[in-house]
């Protein structure tokens, strides 16, 4: 079972589409399961990043999971909800690790890098065992809209 962070938004969303459209068992995180509009057969599950008690049940029984947080950069001292997620799927044994980084991410010396740098580490440190792959993309078109 693979879990989808931020799956009600744009690049949880299209992954959840995908993997179902795979045949790929799959489980939607919100902290709306109510509201969340999922493909057919694809279940959801509340978690919240910002309540890291309520992540155990979320990752339960998950083998692989996307992690990406929405937390806005500078708001709290470190990435408090990427480090929540990443431990949240220590906890769970998770074997496969996919997480949203930004470009200059492990590399760059502005706010949003170094925010970046450190979620990343989460995911990465070798104590934690993960499989990982760390995805690092440029500015999204959604923001032009925004
Ligand atoms: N914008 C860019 O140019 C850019 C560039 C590089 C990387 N990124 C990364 O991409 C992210 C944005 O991705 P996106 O456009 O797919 O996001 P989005 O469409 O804004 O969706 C945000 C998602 O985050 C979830 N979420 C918000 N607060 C949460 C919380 N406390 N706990 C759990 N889930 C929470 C929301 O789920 P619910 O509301 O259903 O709970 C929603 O599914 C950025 O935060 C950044 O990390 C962005």
């Amino acid at each position: 079972m693979i879990l989808v962070t931020g799956a009600t938004g744009h690049v949880g969303g299209e992954l959840i589409r995908r993997l179902a459209a795979a045949g790929e068992p799959v489980r939607a995180m919100t902290r709306r399961p109510g509201e969340a509009r999922l493909p057919a057969g694809v279940a959801a599950v509340y978690g919240d990043a910002a309540d890291p008690a309520s992540l155990d049940a979320a990752f339960a029984g998950t083998s692989g999971a996307f992690l990406m947080s929405a937390q806005a950069v500078g708001t709290a001292p470190e990435p408090t909800h990427d480090l929540a997620l990443a431990a949240a799927a220590a906890r769970a044994g998770l074997r496969r690790v996919v997480k949203l980084s930004t470009l200059d991410g492990g590399t760059g010396d502005d706010p949003i890098a170094r925010w970046q740098t450190t979620a990343e580490a989460a995911v990465t440190d070798p104590a934690r065992g993960f499989a990982w792959t760390l995805l690092r993309p440029g500015r999204f078109m959604s923001n032009a809209l925004h």
